[in-house]
C-alpha cells in the first residue's frame, strides 16, 4: 500500500522531507503547501503539485470563513498553477508533515483536527488525518514526542500525531538510549550537557551576532529530553555561537558504579545512527567536509567521541556533533512508519537506514575519523 503525504512548510526541514518521501516506495507526495513564492519554491513547484497556504488563525475564523480566505488566497498565486488550497491538500492524504516554523503547527493543529474536515474526510472514505509535527513546536502539540530508537514501539496504527524533538534533543537522544537500556553497564546516576549551538541556520537571511555567544542557563532542551526519558536525572546548558553546521555537545554522564569508556564506545558503535569516533580533537570542519561527499552534506548520524572525565572511574564525557537539518529526517521517516504501517522497528529503521545510505556514511565518518 502506498500511503499520500503532504508538506506544509518547505523550509530546511519540509524540503528534506519532500526529498525522501518521493524517493520512498511506500509513500508518495502528494502536494506540498506553502504561502509565498520564496525559498525553494520554483524547484519544487516545478516538480510537485503546489497547494495555497496562509497563517493560520483557527480560534479568531470559522472553517468556512478559513475556506473563503484560502480561496481568495489562491487568486492570488494563479499565474504560478497552484492546484488547490491547503484544506484541499488535506482532503488529498493520509499524513501532513508540519514543518513550519516554531509554535504555526499548534495553529493549524486547529484545522487539521477540525470536525467539519474530518467529517468532509470521512465522506470521501478517508481515515482521520495523521500529523507529524517538528521540534519547533512544545510537547502539547501531540500525543508524544518521538525519537525512533525509544519510542517507536509505543506509537500504534490508533496514534493520530507525534512530535519528532528537535535536532538537539535527537542529539542526545539517541546515545543515551544505548546507555539507558542495556543491562551490562552500570545504571546512569545523572546527566549533564552543554551544548554549543548555531545562532543561525545556513540559509537564514536574518542574520547573527558574529562577535559574541549567547548563553541559557536550564536550558528547555534537558527539559524537552524528559518527553522521551522521564526518569532521566538531566541539566543543560546552551550557548549560541555564529556558526551555522553543526551543533556541539559535551554530554557528561555519571554512572552509579565505575566504567569504561572503551565499552560505552562499543555500545554506541552498534547504533545504526551514531558514528563513534576518535580524532585527536573534535573540528566540525572535518565532519563538515567529509559530509560533502554525500547529497546534500546531510549525515543523518550523530557522531559521538567518548572520553574518560578527568580521573574519575564513574563518568564519561561525550562529545557530540549533530547534523542540524538532517538528523530529524530519519526519525521522521519511521515515525511516519508507526503511524501508518505495521513495520517492525527494526523494519522501519533498516529501511530509513537504506533510503538515506546512513552504512555508508556512518562507515565513512568512522573511518576517517579514528586515526
Ligand atoms: N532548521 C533546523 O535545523 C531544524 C532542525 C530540527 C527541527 N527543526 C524544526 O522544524 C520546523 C521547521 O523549521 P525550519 O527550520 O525548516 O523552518 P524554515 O526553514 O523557516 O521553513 C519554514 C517553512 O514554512 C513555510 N511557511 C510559513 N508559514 C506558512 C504557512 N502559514 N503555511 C504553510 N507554510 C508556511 C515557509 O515558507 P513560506 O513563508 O513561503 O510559507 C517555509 O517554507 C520547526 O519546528 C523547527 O524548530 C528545524
Amino acid at each position: 500500500m502506498t500511503y499520500k503525504v503532504g508538506i506544509v512548510g518547505t523550509g530546511a526541514i519540509g524540503w528534506r522531507i519532500i526529498k525522501e518521501m518521493d524517493e520512498h516506495k511506500d509513500f508518495e507526495v502528494a502536494g506540498f503547501a506553502k504561502s509565498s513564492t520564496g525559498g525553494r519554491f520554483k524547484q519544487l513547484v516545478s516538480k510537485y503539485p503546489f497547494y495555497v497556504s496562509k497563517n493560520i488563525n483557527m480560534e479568531k475564523y470559522s472553517f468556512d470563513d478559513m475556506l473563503i480566505r484560502l480561496k481568495s488566497r489562491k487568486a492570488d498565486f494563479d499565474k504560478n498553477n497552484p492546484s488547490g488550497h491547503l484544506i484541499d491538500l488535506l482532503l488529498e492524504v493520509d499524513i501532513i508533515f508540519d514543518a513550519t516554523p516554531g509554535k504555526m503547527g499548534i495553529k493549524n493543529k486547529l484545522l487539521y483536527e477540525h470536525e467539519i474536515l474530518n467529517q468532509k474526510r470521512e465522506e470521501i472514505g478517508l481515515k482521520p488525518l495523521k500529523v507529524i509535527y517538528q521540534g519547533g513546536e512544545s510537547p502539547e502539540v501531540a500525543e508524544s514526542s518521538f525519537i525512533a530508537n525509544p519510542c517507536y514501539d509505543k506509537v500504534s496504527n490508533e496514534s493520530l500525531n507525534q512530535r519528532v524533538v528537535s535536532c538537539n534533543t535527537t542529539g542526545m537522544g539517541r546515545p543515551l538510549y544505548s546507555l539507558l537500556q542495556n543491562k551490562n553497564i552500570p545504571d546512569i546516576d545523572r546527566a549533564y550537557n552543554t551544548l554549543v549551538r548555531r545562532s543561525i541556520d545556513p540559509s537564514s537571511k536574518k542574520g547573527s551576532f558574529i562577535d559574541a555567544f549567547k548563553a541559557e542557563a536550564n536550558s528547555h532542551h534537558g527539559h524537552d529530553l524528559n518527553t522521551i526519558y522521564p526518569n532521566l536525572k538531566i541539566g543543560t546548558t546552551a550557548f549560541a555561537v555564529p556558526m551555522s553546521h553543526f551543533h556541539g555537545h559535551s554530554l557528561t554522564v555519571l554512572f552509579k558504579d565505575n566504567i569504561e569508556s572503551e565499552d560505552v564506545e562499543e555500545l554506541l558503535r552498534k547504533d545504526s545512527r551514531i558514528a563513534v569516533i576518535n580524532p585527536p580533537g573534535l573540528f566540525s570542519g572535518d565532519l563538515f567536509e567529509i559530509s560533502r561527499q554525500f547529497w546534500n552534506q546531510d549525515s543523518f548520524v550523530v557522531a559521538a567521541q567518548v572520553k574518560k572525565m578527568c580521573d574519575f572511574d564513574d563518568s564519561l564525557e561525550i562529545l557530540l556533533a549533530v547534523p542540524q537539518e538532517s538528523i530529524v529526517i530519519p526519525e521522521t521517516i519511521d515515525c511516519a512508519n508507526a503511524l501508518l504501517t505495521n513495520k517492525s522497528k527494526k523494519q522501519s529503521m533498516d529501511t530509513t537506514n537504506d533510503l538515506l545510505e546512513i552504512p555508508v556514511i556512518k562507515q565513512q565518518l568512522e573511518y576517517e575519523l579514528t586515526p
